[in-house]
């Protein structure tokens, strides 16, 4: 009997050499509690063993009892042993860490992000501020403050989104999406006085008929620069400095008279189309230009709704079309890709 014992667990303890010699995979648990019912389990070889103890004389069931009972202890703990090990293998403590990795994904800037990022970094070079105001404007100072009355055609230009407030029965108080972002001029003049030099990057807002140039959501970075003795010069050097940082080379531009009620004079910064070297596309409307920056000598009225001497300061604004110059840097033919969230788009930034 005591030789039957002794095979038995030499049996048992070969068999879980056996299950540990195999590569780890999630099967080996369950090959390992089958082993654990054949010699362990109720009907088990081992338990059956044992159970025919009771039948032996007093004498033999001390001397077998005892070596029965070291033995059910330490296959018992061999078991276990070997079910923490593959418990291990499938928590990955025993990762193979020589497997090549997986990359994760990480998303990356929009295209308008990058250079307005890029504007940002050369305009404080310059010495500018990076401002930002409410997207939700209030009408006076998306239009009143900058000389755009109730009634003026100027208004029909930037047809926007107008918000009621609830309660309020006075129209002039009423809200719009900001149509550009030159009423950040007013609440910066407010707000710092002369001498001023920002910039204020942002979307703004207009119920437009949408085409390849053309969209009813899109970025502009508005540009004040107030001193005493500024000019249009100041203005034309400034704009050919930033154009160059960020084509990376000389742009060819024109200037010609523009009209805005907040600004006099008026003129018209267009750049050379870059998608069509000048010949004429559907993006420059095929005129070989294309109008990019808007800007002038900021109006007396307008530098004194910002509370500003307009005897002692002057100083030019401007307004650049942020995402049309995304479009000549990177040679995008469709306004609408940028806000289309089509990823073969986004992707190649
Ligand atoms: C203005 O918005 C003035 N606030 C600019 C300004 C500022 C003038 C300071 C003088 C002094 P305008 O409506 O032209 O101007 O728009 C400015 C630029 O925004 C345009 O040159 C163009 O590049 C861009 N833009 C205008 N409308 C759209 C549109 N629907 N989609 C995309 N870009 C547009």
């Amino acid at each position: 009997m005591r030789d039957k014992l002794l095979k038995l667990k030499k049996e048992i303890i070969d068999q879980l050499e056996v299950l540990k010699q195999k590569t780890a995979n999630s099967n080996n648990l369950e090959l390992l509690r089958t082993l654990r019912v054949k010699y362990m389990g109720r009907k088990g070889e081992l338990t059956q063993f044992l159970r025919q103890l009771k039948d032996l004389s007093q004498e033999a069931k001390q001397e077998i009892g005892k070596l029965a009972n070291d033995i059910k202890v330490e296959v018992g703990e061999a078991f276990t042993q070997v079910q923490e090990e593959f418990l291990d293998d499938e928590s990955g403590v025993n990762t193979d860490v020589s497997l090549p990795g997986e990359v994760s994904k990480i998303g990356h800037l929009h295209p308008l992000t990058l250079v307005q990022r890029e504007l940002e970094e050369l305009f404080k070079s310059l010495g500018f501020h990076v401002l930002e105001g409410p997207e939700l404007e209030s009408d006076y100072y998306n239009f009143e403050a900058l000389n755009i009355s109730k009634d003026h055609p100027a208004r029909d230009m930037q047809d926007t989104f107008y918000v009621n407030v609830p309660g309020q029965k006075n129209s002039e108080q009423n809200l719009v999406m900001r149509t550009h972002t030159s009423p950040v001029q007013i609440r910066a003049m407010q707000k710092y006085g002369a001498p001023l030099r920002a910039i204020v990057p942002g979307r703004v807002f207009r119920n437009e008929a949408i085409d390849a140039s053309h969209e009813h959501t899109f970025y502009q970075l508005e540009g004040l620069m107030i001193g005493e003795n500024i000019s249009i010069a100041n203005l034309v050097a400034v704009m050919k400095e930033i154009l160059k940082g960020i084509f990376k080379e000389d742009v060819n531009v024109r200037v010609r008279p523009g009209f805005f009620p907040f600004v006099e004079p008026g003129i018209e910064l267009d750049i050379e189309c870059r998608l069509c070297g000048g010949k004429g596309c559907p993006v420059c409307k095929q005129s070989g230009w294309l109008e990019l920056l808007p800007a002038g000598m900021v109006h007396p009225k307008v530098l004194e709704a910002g509370g500003i001497d307009s005897k002692k300061y002057s100083g030019f604004a401007f307004g650049l079309g942020l995402t049309r110059l995304v479009m000549m840097k990177y040679n995008i033919g469709d306004i609408r890709l940028f806000n289309s969230g089509d990823l073969r788009f986004l992707e190649q930034f």
